[in-house]
């Protein structure tokens, strides 16, 4: 089965049921706060799992794009992926367990035609925030699956969310596929026992929201969250093992073949390494970010440069990535459609990934003589090889290679010293990621919704001083400030700065109301509001508005919240103008 038809069957099913289609939000959030990637389908429906109603109703459906940092390490293996797709449908206080659960049962056993008997299912097996979740063990009791299919795993297991330090979160109940039916039974081990039990989809209930003193309270109204991957869904489907010998990475695998001239059976990791990593380096360069040694864009430096040296590794020494992207691009069968940017950012995307190569060519050259000096002067330690491994994205077996190559025996410390360095970075890393996500989503928090109107307020500011070729091309906000991109090709002179500050506080003291009103994005385009959804747009979208809604300062599409009325933000100073990226520029502004 190709992806294409996987996706086109879940989203058909789904509507079926009255479920309203969303579309794909961009992976790196746009006029969000604070995340760096999407990482979840749920995650843009932060603010409608808390309460606030969505303007496509209460059963959505999407596939959603994500990009799961924390498993940047763990790609080598036979089912990890950076970049991938999640199919998902939810209910916002809608249906709960036993509609979901019955949903899922018909899609994988009606629609994608699984024999109920190698279904494997977990649930949660209670602790003291929440009960034993006997309700979807009866619900899937009621649908036919045996008892000893079943099995009850605690919270490390049957637990989702929140996606960040607080928000929605509850127990699930995760749906294997045993791929090797045949052998004789043997114990269920969540998390792949030797391969065998396969995570397809995850049904989160959602009805706690976990606050800052951690303590679960219960929210409104009870939300499905689920989860379906792609990759191994039809990995499954297929009967295979090894998610990239399916018909979504063959041609990658392949090309990667030629382009080293060896086989992908002795060469696995590395070449899986490597389509994953470009797969999602091409999927940030659609949406125009490019390579830089912060945020997002380390990440996406990151990515290329691991496949760079896993290249290396094969010989090839040639600069690879733009052609090998180009074979992404032209998965016409998996992609097309759903992310028109590839097409429209084509050269953007082939273009970074050639520079970005050639800077990074030199970069390596330098970490091989870093090596060998440490290595002269034996100074090649644990940690010393960390900070090669960390700053030049050397493997460490590359390093240990070196080492050998020059008959240099490594200290008896060096592995617990590498490991114990990188252990510590990882743990520094997912603190800092979870802050983001936290800050990401702390929607409700009073300077985050300030921050967030005055984003607009500064928008449109921008707009009347400098122009309508203005426009959003990032934004972040957090408790101390707000931070905006927008597309201009000069620096701010001083006069335009004060002109602008000076702006949004006369739009702040004329105490203007925000307001907001939910259309189809069709309507919304009419009227000329402004939208930060490129290519994809939702049926139906709230546009905000702040002034008079028939002739308003400022009128964009967003999901919200916003303060009530500009009198409540204070005052408005631009700290520092920069550039961002060539022909775009940033601003820092503070409310004080
Ligand atoms: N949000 C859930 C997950 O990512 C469905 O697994």
């Amino acid at each position: 089965m190709q992806a294409r038809d996987l996706k086109d069957k879940y989203i058909s099913f789904f509507k079926s049921k009255n479920h309203s289609e969303i579309p794909s939000y961009p992976i790196v959030p746009e006029n969000d706060r604070s995340a760096l990637f999407i990482s979840a389908g749920m995650h843009p429906l932060v603010p409608y799992l808390l309460g606030q109603p969505h303007p496509q109703g209460k059963r959505l459906v999407s596939i959603q794009e994500c990009l799961r940092t924390g498993d940047i390490e763990e790609t080598g293996d036979t089912t990890h992926h950076t970049w991938f797709e999640m199919l998902g449908n939810w209910s916002l206080g809608d249906y709960f367990k036993d509609e979901s659960i019955a949903l899922s049962y018909e899609f994988l056993t009606k629609i994608l035609n699984i024999d109920p008997s190698l279904l494997h299912i977990t649930c949660f097996e209670g602790n003291k925030d929440a009960p034993k979740d006997e309700v979807s063990q009866k619900a899937w009791l009621s649908l036919g699956i045996k008892k000893d299919h079943i099995h009850f795993l605690p919270k490390k297991d049957n637990w989702w969310g929140p996606a960040g330090t607080t928000g929605p979160c509850g127990p699930d109940t995760e749906i294997f596929v045993d791929v090797f039916p045949s052998l004789a039974q043997e114990d269920f081990v969540a998390g792949n026992l030797r391969g065998r039990y396969i995570e397809i989809w995850n049904n989160v209930f959602m009805q706690y929201n976990l606050d800052e003193k951690g303590n679960y309270q219960n929210l409104s109204q009870k939300n499905v969250d689920t989860g379906m991957g792609v990759e191994r869904t039809i990995t499954v489907l297929s009967g295979l093992t090894d998610n990239y010998q399916s018909t979504i990475w063959k041609p990658i695998i392949q090309k990667i073949e030629d382009q080293t001239s060896l086989p992908y059976k002795t060469n696995e990791s590395s070449m899986r390494i490597i389509a994953d990593h470009l797969r999602s380096a091409v999927f940030v360069l659609a949406d125009e970010i490019e390579p830089s040694p912060k945020e997002a864009g380390y990440v996406l430096r990151r990515l290329i440069r691991r496949a760079i040296v896993q290249a290396k590794k094969l010989g090839l020494t040639k600069n690879f990535t733009s052609s090998l992207a180009q074979t992404i691009i032209d998965n016409k069968d998996n992609y097309a459609g759903d992310y028109p940017e590839l097409e429209r950012n084509h050269d953007f995307i082939l273009k970074s990934l050639d520079d970005e190569e050639n800077r990074f060519r030199v970069t390596l050259d330098k970490g091989l003589k870093e090596i060998s000096r440490l290595i002269d002067k034996k100074q090649l330690t644990g940690l010393n090889a960390f900070n090669i491994y960390q700053s030049h994205g050397f493997p460490l077996e590359m390093i240990v290679e070196e080492a050998q190559k020059a008959n240099h025996s490594l200290d008896k410390n060096f592995q617990k010293d590498f490991k114990n360095a990188k252990e510590g970075h990882i743990k520094l890393s997912q603190t800092a990621a979870k802050g983001k996500f936290a800050g990401g989503l702390a929607g409700d928090d009073p300077k985050i919704l300030a921050y967030h109107t005055t984003t607009h307020l500064l928008h449109a500011a921008l707009r009347e001083i400098l122009g309508d070729h203005v426009s959003q091309s990032g934004s972040n906000i957090t408790k101390e400030r707000l931070r905006f991109d927008f597309t201009h090709p000069q620096k701010l002179t001083d006069d335009e700065i004060k002109k602008i500050e000076d702006q949004v506080n006369k739009h702040i003291s004329s105490s203007l109301p925000i307001t907001q009103e939910t259309m189809t994005y069709e309507e919304s385009q009419k009227k000329g509001i402004i939208s930060f959804f490129k290519d994809r747009y939702p049926q139906k979208v709230t546009a905000y508005f702040i002034g008079d809604p028939k002739n308003p300062i400022s009128a964009e599409l967003c999901m919200g919240p916003h303060v009530e009325n500009t009198k409540d933000l204070g005052k408005f100073s631009i700290q520092k103008e920069e550039s961002s990226s060539s022909g775009k520029r940033r601003l820092y502004a503070l409310l004080s």
